[in-house]
């Protein structure tokens, strides 16, 4: 068998909750406003699931659009890799929840666990299965409910302002002429700086585990966020990573035709983009509607803007992700 020498992304679906959360709704509990959010952020509202919504229920609509996207069958896929930092329980992963949802009782199923560079630690490990022969269509999908692990009180207000829910999936298989698809993907991972963007609980440091002293006021259950020191190493290292992925396949700035970018801030955004030279015509943003969906971010914008018709064949994009780890990576593809 001969093995392909390229994969790509075959096709892309997403999935959002109805519910929309705007901006003075959040104001209403927060000691926040609009103009702050807007202006810090570039947020104007987010999505929030109905109570007792998982995000496995998001993975499992986005997988299925994902699949009917790439013409293909459920039944196609023989690998499942999925992400979330908001798991239906604590374990197992969703990928146990999301395999049984779609009816592909044993295929090969796992979670990866990298928060907002998750999508593209995943497609690296979906190339590599397709490359090598171990899998000829791989479901990656990224889905997160955050509205029930934020919390709603003022000293957490510069987090829970930026997070919505969203499932965002796609379908990786060989390159359909071998050229196009993936050409590089370049991941980091500092740990240095862990702490900056966390949380704690549950988590084995701690007896019990699940710390049933907790309580509501203790931050323990909720995440914790430097968000300057986040934001400006966000700027400076998906930057970086573009310039190092362009320089592997010899490409310059001004071949990139669409930069997709994680969305957790669009300040950060347009900075990474001042730096490459790069206009809003050739970048995509949806913050604006969802927040930051962490491990759904990219899918859901790349599957918004292929729908757009904003991706040509044969456009160089770039998929570029910073999150908490700190984690960051670079994807260079040729649609
Ligand atoms: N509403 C009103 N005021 C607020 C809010 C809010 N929601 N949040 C913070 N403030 C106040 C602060 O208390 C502070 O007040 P002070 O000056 O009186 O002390 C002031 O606004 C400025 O606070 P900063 O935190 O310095 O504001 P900044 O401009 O840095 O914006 C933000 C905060 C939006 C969080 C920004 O730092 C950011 O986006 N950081 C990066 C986030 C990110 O990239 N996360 C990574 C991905 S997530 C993942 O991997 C899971």
């Amino acid at each position: 068998m001969e093995l392909p020498k390229r994969s790509h992304i075959l096709g892309a679906g997403f999935e959002l909750p109805r519910t929309v959360v705007t901006n003075d709704e959040l104001s209403a509990v927060l000691d926040t406003s609009d103009e702050w959010i807007h202006q810090r952020s570039g947020i104007r509202e987010r999505r929030y699931v109905d109570d007792g919504e998982g995000s496995s229920a998001l993975a499992e609509r986005a997988a299925r659009k994902a699949i009917a996207a790439a013409g293909l069958e459920p039944g196609d896929i023989d690998l499942l890799i999925c992400a979330t930092l908001s798991p239906d329980v604590d374990f197992p992963g969703n990928s146990s929840f999301i395999q049984q949802r779609l009816g592909l009782a044993g295929i090969l199923a796992f979670d990866v666990r990298n928060q907002c560079s998750s999508f593209l630690y995943m497609l690296s490990v979906a190339d590599q299965y397709v490359r090598t022969g171990g899998a000829r269509h791989v479901l990656v999908i990224g889905s997160e409910v955050h509205s029930s692990g934020i919390e709603y009180a003022d000293r957490s207000r510069h987090v829970t302002v930026l997070f919505g829910d969203g499932a965002g999936a796609v379908v990786v298989g060989a390159s359909p002429d071998g050229e196009r698809g993936l050409l590089t993907i370049n991941l980091h991972c500092e740990g240095a700086y862990a702490d900056k963007l966390c949380l704690l609980g549950p988590g084995s440091l701690r007896k019990p585990r699940l710390a049933l002293d907790w309580t509501p006021a203790d931050i323990y259950g909720w995440p914790q966020m430097d968000g300057r020191f986040v934001f400006r190493h966000a700027v400076k290292r998906m930057g970086e990573c573009i310039e190092e992925a362009l320089a592997v396949i010899g490409a310059s700035k001004d071949d990139i035709r669409m930069l997709l970018p994680h969305q957790a801030n669009l300040r950060i955004n347009q900075l990474v983009a001042m730096g490459l030279r790069i206009d809003d015509e050739r970048m995509a943003n949806n913050i604006e509607r969802y927040g930051n969906t962490t491990a759904a971010t990219i899918p859901i914008l790349l599957a918004e803007t292929l729908d757009a018709g904003r991706i040509h064949d044969n456009d160089l994009v770039c998929l570029a992700a910073f999150g908490s780890g700190f984690t960051w990576a670079a994807a260079l593809l040729r649609w």
